[in-house]
């Protein structure tokens, strides 16, 4: 039996027999290990820091590769009608995808020990090479759920760079096509108890706790004595009742979507704010942190692509084209709006909260139904008028 460095084992080493496999074997590494090809050496010129170039990149691709992983996973448990012991399990995965991301925000620092010079040493051997070929960060994009059309225009065409490799395409066109983590999840939201109308009708209430507090503010400012002090309050209830309405109009919220500045259902965005009024309720709390995950994910890879950038501008200033053919710091600046946040609805709930005391009360069924308690869970879809 051959050991990873390609020494045969001798008599004597120790040697897992039982299993019949060897650290090496088992994780592949005569294939790992040597997978390094430094081109500058190839070329007679070795560079030193072209081995940690190699080294972070595919250090970057095996991360995706588990994040892909568990991403796959996590949409198939979201698919099916989720048991509370399967929301536990979707938790665990999604922290697991938030700690790998925090670890890959970070890394973009060992990168950085290179200095620009350095990188000049090597640079001209990688043409056309480029991250913007990364098809694993492009399916990770895609399967969490940005959109084609969200993308900032050079990177629509990210899936030309695959043309010529049928496998990659045919990658890419899955993960294009089938539902994404975002679409799951709305899915899930729209499902959320207690949102049906017949029942406890969480959104007519909350309506009505709204119009209420948007009165009360309304004759605060119309008390105030000194003009300027009334025309600001009355300023202030205005773009209030038009924040309100963006969510209570359905056309509005269609009108944002079709804007991309809303990506949500409107029912999904109900469910969402429902779960963040009610986290402290039992079965709202993991709802929660799913949620608080989704945005971690989110925050974490714009850190990522921020991270990215200043490394970017650092080593080839910000004139200098990409290796993969883009203006290079300017395109990749431009990734860095809301565009690329698949969960901004949630981002912005903060928008649409209320103080405490005006939330809707829970009505005992509901309260009922939301704790753990399944004994005495006697919630009945559709009759909850209690
Ligand atoms: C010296 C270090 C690096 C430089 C100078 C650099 C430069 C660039 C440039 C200029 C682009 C824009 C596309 C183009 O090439 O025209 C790009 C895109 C990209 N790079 Fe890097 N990069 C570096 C390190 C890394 C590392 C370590 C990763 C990890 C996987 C990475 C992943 C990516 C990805 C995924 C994109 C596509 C981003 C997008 O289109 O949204 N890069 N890089």
């Amino acid at each position: 039996m051959r050991s990873w460095n390609g020494r045969d084992a001798q008599d004597g080493e120790h040697l897992n027999d039982e299993s019949g496999m060897l650290y090496g074997e088992y994780l592949m590494l005569d294939k790992v290990i040597k997978a390094q090809r430094m081109v500058s050496q190839e070329h007679n010129q070795p560079v030193h820091d072209e081995h940690l170039f190699i080294i972070t990149h595919q250090a970057y691709e095996l991360w995706f590769k588990q994040i892909i992983f568990e991403l796959d996973s996590i949409r198939e448990l979201f698919s099916t009608e989720l048991e509370e012991s399967q929301t536990l399990e979707i938790l665990k995965r999604l922290n697991r995808i938030v700690l790998i991301l925090k670890v890959l925000v970070d890394q973009v620092m060992i990168l950085e020990t290179m200095t620009p010079l350095d990188f000049m040493e090597f640079r001209g051997y990688l043409r056309p090479a480029s991250g913007f070929q990364s098809l694993q960060f492009r399916l990770i994009e895609n399967k969490i759920g940005v959109q084609h059309e969200h993308r900032v225009k050079y990177n629509q065409n990210y899936s030309n760079v695959f043309g010529s490799d049928q496998e990659a395409m045919k990658l890419i066109e899955k993960s294009e096509s089938e539902p994404s983590l975002s679409l799951i999840v709305q899915r899930w939201l729209e499902r959320t108890p207690g949102l049906e109308a017949k029942g406890f009708d969480f959104w007519g209430k909350f309506q009505r706790s709204v119009e209420k507090l948007l009165d009360e503010q309304k004759q605060m400012a119309l008390k105030e004595t000194s003009d300027s002090a009334r025309r600001f309050r009355l300023a202030e209830w205005e773009n209030q009742t038009e924040v309100f309405e963006s969510i209570f109009n359905p056309k509005v919220h269609d009108a944002l979507v079709a804007r991309g500045e809303r990506r949500f259902t409107h029912r999904a965005l109900q469910g969402a704010i429902m779960i963040t009024f009610y986290r402290d309720e039992p079965r709202f709390s993991q709802p929660h942190q799913i949620l608080t995950l989704l945005m971690d994910i989110d925050s974490l890879i714009t850190k990522w692509r921020y991270n990215h950038v200043l490394m970017v501008q650092r080593m080839i200033g910000s004139s200098q084209l990409g290796t993969g053919g883009s203006s290079g710091y300017q395109y990749l600046r431009s990734t860095l709006s809301d565009r690329y946040k698949v969960f901004v609805d949630l981002f912005n709930l903060s928008t649409f909260l209320i103080p405490r005391s005006m939330i809707p009360p829970l009505t005992p069924i509901m309260k009922n139904h939301l704790c753990l308690n399944w004994e005495t869970n006697t919630y009945i879809n559709g009759d909850d008028k209690a």
